[in-house]
């Protein structure tokens, strides 16, 4: 298993944001930034734009009740703000969307797609993944969870998965795990900001690179656990998913596309 050199990660992302948290291992990264946002909550003060950086975590956590496994070899990022305002919220998913795939587009790879909502793909693999949290209360308190397949493919327990997992030195043998890690970071960190800047040209691009196209048949699995068959006719403004059904046209905020 080839892994990414702490020192060397930290050594390249200080300087890019204000407050860096760099660890071997870790809970969750995304436990570890609610634990901070809960504090920052508490104490009233501001937040300074923070990174929590670890290269494994013992309990990742993925969206609903999936977990996220974790191994040497990945990298695990949670990005920390206070102060964004609130219209922004509910772009954050398209916005940290479009900056994993310009993350790793920018380190070499073609055809990275996003799948509704924010997973990254290479072709019908998946090699990353974003988890977002908010907390509105005086300020809008919010942490964009990242976890990328660098070096490792994780096994995934149970009934194999429809996106099998990948990494990125699948795609790209030839490059360092640490090289691609530093990269990786940087550019995600560079994105996130600059969508944040101009988030209209964000979500344009996050349309741009989605996976299904009008007219896929596909099937989402919703919150209760019910299964929508139907044709993808798109996404809204507010990016939720388009469905042709036989009942007539559904609007999802939220859920799986487990078939297509
Ligand atoms: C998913 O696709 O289900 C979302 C996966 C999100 C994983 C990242 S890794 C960094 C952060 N820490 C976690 O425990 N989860 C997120």
């Amino acid at each position: 298993m080839k892994s990414i050199d702490l020192d060397r990660l930290k050594a390249t992302v200080e300087g890019a944001i204000e407050n860096l948290i760099v660890l071997d291992t870790i809970d969750s990264t995304h436990l570890m930034a609610r634990r901070i946002l809960e504090q920052v909550d508490e104490d009233g003060a501001p937040l300074r734009p923070t990174l929590v950086v670890a290269t494994s975590q013992t309990g990742g956590q993925g969206r609903g009740a999936n977990t996220w496994e974790s191994p040497t070899g990945g990298l695990y990022v949670n990005w920390l703000s206070g102060n964004l305002s609130t219209a922004l919220v509910p772009m954050l998913p398209m916005i940290a969307a479009t900056a994993a795939h310009a993350a790793l587009t920018g380190v070499g790879i073609d055809e990275v797609r996003i799948k509704w909502p924010n997973d990254l793909l290479i072709g019908d693999k998946k090699v990353a993944g974003l988890l977002i949290h908010c907390r509105h209360t005086e300020q809008v308190l919010a942490t964009i969870g990242f976890g990328v397949n660098i070096a490792c493919t994780p096994r995934i327990a149970g009934a194999p998965p429809i996106h099998p997992p990948t990494c990125i030195l699948d795609a790209l043998p030839d490059v360092e795990a640490t090289e691609s890690a530093c990269r990786v970071l940087m550019n995600f960190v560079a994105q996130l900001e600059s969508g944040l800047e101009d988030p209209q040209s964000s979500v344009r691009s996050w349309r741009k690179n989605l996976l299904h196209r009008e007219g896929d048949t596909i099937a989402v699995r919703v919150a209760s656990g019910d299964l929508i068959r139907g044709l993808f006719e798109g996404v809204t403004e507010e990016g939720h998913v388009r469905i042709s059904t036989e009942d007539g046209e559904r609007t999802l905020s939220s859920g799986d596309i487990i078939e297509d």
